[in-house]
């Protein structure tokens, strides 16, 4: 209940009454709307262009190169509704939830290559972030819940985060895979106390139990972060929830169990952990922790018996086929991809899945590029928000590109293929034109109400 939860607050961290009522204050108080522009698709100042020419304001929010807080002046189309972010050009986030990112990257893009996991991932505001900053290392995003795998995915096409595999295990599953990661994110499942700027719910159902109960799995997992992680890794643990159980009890756990292999890395000078309060950062309530592991666990591990993957490699050939036609056709240049295939699916990373090939069942190998259904190829919407292309394109009008973001279908003389629209000069995806009609090949998730 949300009296038992402020009288927790009160009782640990010691508020005056003038605090707690600031505290309570700011609980009930909207956040300022906040976005990440996606340096993987778009500039920060080509980005500030549109945002001039759409009436929006962009104000610095303080954390992070490319976090800004948004305000504008039409508010008819939902923001996750605008072509700016079905293109991927940023991420709605709240501004202190990038925050895990920002302290394992200290804000600098890395381009040595690393294997990083982020073992809870969905719906991949933190992984696709981790992309930018981690341009050339191979990401695993992990997620248990296949329901919001499915968000992941979606993320992680919008963004074109080419440099992320998907997992759907129970993180725990990781203190199996033997001392392999340069870093691991865990941005932990927790009791949400700090979305209750979004939904009363998080407060309402508070107790004791519950959390104890959430903590021995944030523990568990953490454990299992520590042992997958390398000597001189770091590991990151991350909450959206203010309750020391959650937050400091767990590292204080770890640190005692494995203490003499771990330290912590202080976020600051003036602090070990980063916590953000509502009422004194003016943001959601997130807690940080940084983790350095100076030395091995040295466990004997049991094997793991070799993974049968879902999808296969395309062989040589047939890949040179395709990196000719992805050119032909879309001026897209694939001499730096991977590809694989499920079923009629084709997916590309740039980075090679080798080293895991035979560990880890993945659930998506990159971005998806087509699929090839009854002998016809269909390219994905996806492909077409990367660069205009100088031929195959159809331009078109705010109203259409409303039309087909509804899904309707508009007239046209075309001949039959697939096109890219373009929409005041940015690529709007690619749209397929059938018998006199063109349509989007939007996905549904983005279907204008
Ligand atoms: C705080 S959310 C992650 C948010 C995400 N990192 C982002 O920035 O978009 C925690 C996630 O952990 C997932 N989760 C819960 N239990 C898990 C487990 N045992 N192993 C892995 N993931 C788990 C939840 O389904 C949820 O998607």
């Amino acid at each position: 209940m949300k009296q038992d939860f402020l009288n927790y607050i009160q009782e640990t961290f010691d508020f005056s009454k003038k605090e707690m009522s600031d505290f309570e204050w700011a609980l009930s108080k909207p956040l300022g709307k906040s976005i990440r522009i996606n340096t993987n698709k778009i500039s920060v100042g080509d980005f500030k262009k549109i945002a001039t020419e759409n009436a929006w304001t962009l104000t610095e929010s303080g954390l992070g190169k490319n976090m800004f807080y948004i305000d504008r002046e039409d508010t008819s189309v939902a923001l996750w509704n605008m072509l700016e972010h079905i293109n991927g050009y940023f991420y709605i986030q709240e501004v202190a939830a990038s925050s895990s990112p920002y302290y394992i990257s200290g804000d600098i893009v890395d381009t040595d290559p690393y294997l990083i996991l982020d073992m809870s991932a969905s719906p991949g505001g933190k992984t696709t972030q981790l992309a930018e900053y981690y341009p050339n290392s191979l990401i695993v995003a992990n997620e248990i819940d296949k329901a919001r795998l499915k968000w992941l995915f979606i993320n992680l096409n919008r963004m074109w985060a080419e440099n992320v595999v998907c997992t759907n295990y129970d993180g725990r599953f990781f203190k199996q895979t033997g001392e392999i990661f340069d870093k691991v994110l865990l941005d932990a499942p927790c009791s949400w106390e700090g979305t209750s700027f979004k939904t009363d719910d998080a407060l309402k159902y508070w107790n004791l139990k519950n959390i104890k109960r959430i903590a021995k799995l944030q523990f568990g997992l953490l454990e299992a972060a520590v042992k997958s992680t390398k000597v001189w890794g770091e590991i990151v643990y991350s909450t959206c929830t203010l309750n020391t159980l959650e937050n400091e009890q767990i590292i204080e756990k770890i640190m005692k169990k494995y203490g003499d292999i771990l330290e912590i890395i202080p976020v600051s000078k003036k602090n070990d952990f980063q916590r953000n309060w509502p009422h004194k950062n003016n943001t959601g309530w997130f807690f940080v922790a940084k983790i350095l592991k100076i030395a091995s666990l040295e466990e004997d591990l049991k094997i793991i018996s070799k993974v049968q993957q879902w999808f296969e490699k395309i062989a040589s050939k047939d890949i040179k086929n395709i990196k000719s036609y992805l050119l032909d056709r879309f001026e897209f240049d694939g001499s730096i991809y991977n590809f694989y295939t499920y079923r009629d699916e084709v997916y590309i990373t740039s980075k090679t899945l080798d080293s895991l090939w035979e560990r880890l069942f993945f659930k998506k190998t990159g971005i998806k590029i087509w699929t090839l259904k009854w002998s016809e190829f269909t390219p994905w919407f996806y492909l077409g928000t990367l660069f205009p292309f100088s031929a195959w394109t159809i331009d078109i009008s705010g109203s259409e590109l409303d039309s087909l973001f509804k899904w309707e279908s508009l007239e046209s003389e075309l001949s039959d293929g697939y096109y890219q629209a373009i929409y005041k000069n940015h690529p709007a995806g690619m749209c397929k034109v059938k018998n006199g009609k063109f349509e989007s090949l939007v996905e549904n998730s983005f279907i204008r109400g």
